[in-house]
């Protein structure tokens, strides 16, 4: 139990944390890189230098980014007390559209959470032009946009694996009827990331499971 005591100092040690952490956050001179505008439909290469602030001698154990379509690159994983390292990062912007933000994580031997770096832009695209985003479902893309075990779920589990990736944030539903929301999902939206999901539309799922998807949704105000 926590008595009255205990709370100043559990107040003073968590200020503490957090501006210790606020601290350790910046690692490097730089840990936001805008792009800019880049194309639709195309492999971008473009690599980064990180500047370490630190007096000890860092060492990378492991790049992660969020969406397997950028891939990261960096030979030069040990990066001497105010020395330097290149970071390649290579990006799919296939079925892209507008503005972008990748956080990409680095588990690292002095620090207990991951550095963050964050990529920031803009893909454009001539209407009409746009790579059919059911490229995801090939490839290996599809690890992870149509990974194999999704014929056997429905609802919930479905949508945790195949949508949310793009939905965090809850989908507004206005006033979309269940029929509505059914046709979006199997048709997609034109000119957007939004792919044609229905089996019979090339896509990966089937009536059934488009049926459970809708009903998730409308039970759940969008998925929140
Ligand atoms: C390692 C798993 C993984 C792989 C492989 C992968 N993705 Fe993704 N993708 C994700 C996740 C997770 C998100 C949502 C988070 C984000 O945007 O980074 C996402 C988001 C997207 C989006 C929508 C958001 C945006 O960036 O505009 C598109 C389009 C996309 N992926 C396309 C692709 C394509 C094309 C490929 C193959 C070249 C691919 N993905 C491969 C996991 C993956
Ligand atoms: C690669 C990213 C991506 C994935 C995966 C994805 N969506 Fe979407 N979805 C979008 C985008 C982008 C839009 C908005 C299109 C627009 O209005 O420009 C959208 C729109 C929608 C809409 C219409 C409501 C609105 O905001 O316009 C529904 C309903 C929907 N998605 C359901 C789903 C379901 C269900 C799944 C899983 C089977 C799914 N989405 C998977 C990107 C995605």
């Amino acid at each position: 139990m926590i008595n009255r005591l205990q709370l100043p100092i559990l107040f003073i040690l968590f200020l503490l944390q957090t501006t210790w952490a606020a601290d350790l956050k910046k690692v490097f001179t730089q840990h936001r890189f805008n792009f800019g505008k880049l194309p639709e439909g195309e492999l971008v290469e473009r690599s980064v230098k990180l500047n370490s602030l630190l007096n000890q001698k860092l060492t990378i154990l492991s790049l992660h980014s969020s969406c397997g379509c950028t891939l990261l690159e960096m030979p030069q994983r040990e990066i001497m007390p105010h020395g330097s390292s290149t970071l390649t990062i290579s990006m799919d912007t296939s079925a892209k559209k507008g503005n972008f933000l990748k956080v990409i994580e680095m588990e690292n031997n002095l620090l207990p959470d991951p550095i963050i770096i964050v990529l920031t832009g803009e893909v454009t695209h001539n209407a009409g032009k746009m790579t059919n985003p059911q490229v995801m479902f090939k490839g290996r893309c599809k690890n992870c946009h149509a990974p194999n075990n999704i014929s056997k779920l429905n609802g919930k589990p479905l949508y945790q694996n195949v949508c949310l990736m793009c939905h965090q944030k809850g989908i507004k539903l206005k006033k979309l009827t269940a029929n509505k929301i059914k046709t979006i999902i199997s048709s997609g939206v034109k000119d957007s990331s939004m792919a044609a999901f229905a089996k019979s539309k090339k896509g990966i799922l089937t009536q059934e499971q488009i049926d459970s998807l809708t009903n998730y949704l409308l039970t759940t105000k969008g998925g929140r």
